[in-house]
């Protein structure tokens, strides 16, 4: 969606993504884990920030999103809504807050849209997880699915490697359908070859989401912190668009040469 199209007086709505699916407009989503960036991407126009539980590794100093909780995830997605005015914010449900039952995911939905107000949430998982897609849907929160490389599973994956390749592609395309007829209104692929994405995106009506997985999906979503250049390894699906590590890093340096030479401040940061 260019700026020209994200609606001007509203946040983006699910009908808005679909009808640029329909149209064959391809989107885009990013992370967003607080306030600043939730601004600035928000007013160059992405029509959708997601609070990812990514913010584990990217934002809160953690190995993977495993340990992120729900009031982290809570706490984080209340500032991308208030830095944000027509982006939809959609925030993941961390692991732990929905595995358990239908119910349980339903009072973290619950708490992510009271407390935090967002306006859909994520969760992992294929048909393990339909009793949960299906509750919270009936309880008016839209749910977007995550299947491929799913990182709250990443040990019982083996680590971050692509997922679908051979005999597991079938799996990955049923769960696809399972989760479009319970009522997901998009869903991420994550880390799955191409082809089988493309085949996904052609059969399902819903939007699908890539990351890692080519570029055929209907739209892509991205970690900014790999789109910015701030991530030391970044994954090899990332493409960094600026080296804002390496920038910040050279203003800092700058800044602590003049505090040393007495140069910083200077007249115009001073009071009298
Ligand atoms: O947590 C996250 O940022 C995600 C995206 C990588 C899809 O789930």
């Amino acid at each position: 969606m260019t700026q020209a199209s994200h609606p001007s007086n509203r946040r983006t709505s699910i009908s808005d993504l679909t009808a640029m699916t329909k149209r064959g407009e391809k989107w885009a989503m990013i992370t967003s884990y607080e306030e600043m960036t939730a601004s600035i991407f928000d007013e160059a126009g992405v029509p959708v920030l997601l609070v990812g539980d990514s913010a584990g590794n990217n934002f809160l100093g953690e190995e993977n999103t495993i340990p992120v909780t729900l009031d982290e995830i809570i706490m984080l997605s209340r500032a991308v809504v208030r830095g944000s005015k027509r982006a939809m914010v959609v925030a993941d449900l961390p692991f732990g807050s929905y595995e358990k039952s239908a119910n349980l995911a339903l009072a973290s939905g619950i708490r992510l849209f009271k407390e935090a107000k967002v306006h859909a949430v994520k969760l992992e998982g294929g048909k393990k997880v339909i009793p949960q897609i299906k509750k919270l849907i009936s309880a008016g929160i839209p749910v977007m699915g995550h299947l491929g490389l799913t990182p709250q599973s990443v040990h019982a994956l083996g680590g971050f490697k692509v997922q679908g390749r051979g005999a597991d592609a079938g799996g990955i395309l049923r769960d696809a359908k399972a989760l479009e007829r319970a009522g997901v209104f998009s869903i991420v692929l994550e880390l799955i070859p191409a082809e089988l994405a493309a085949e996904i995106a052609s059969v399902l009506e819903i939007p699908v989401i890539g990351i890692g997985a080519g570029s055929e999906c209907d739209a892509q979503v991205i970690v900014w912190t790999d789109l910015m250049g701030m991530t030391i390894n970044p994954p090899k699906f990332a493409k960094a668009y600026r080296n804002l590590r390496s920038e910040i890093s050279q203003g800092v340096s700058e800044w602590i040469a003049d505090v040393s030479a007495g140069i910083f401040p200077s007249e115009d940061q001073t009071f009298h």
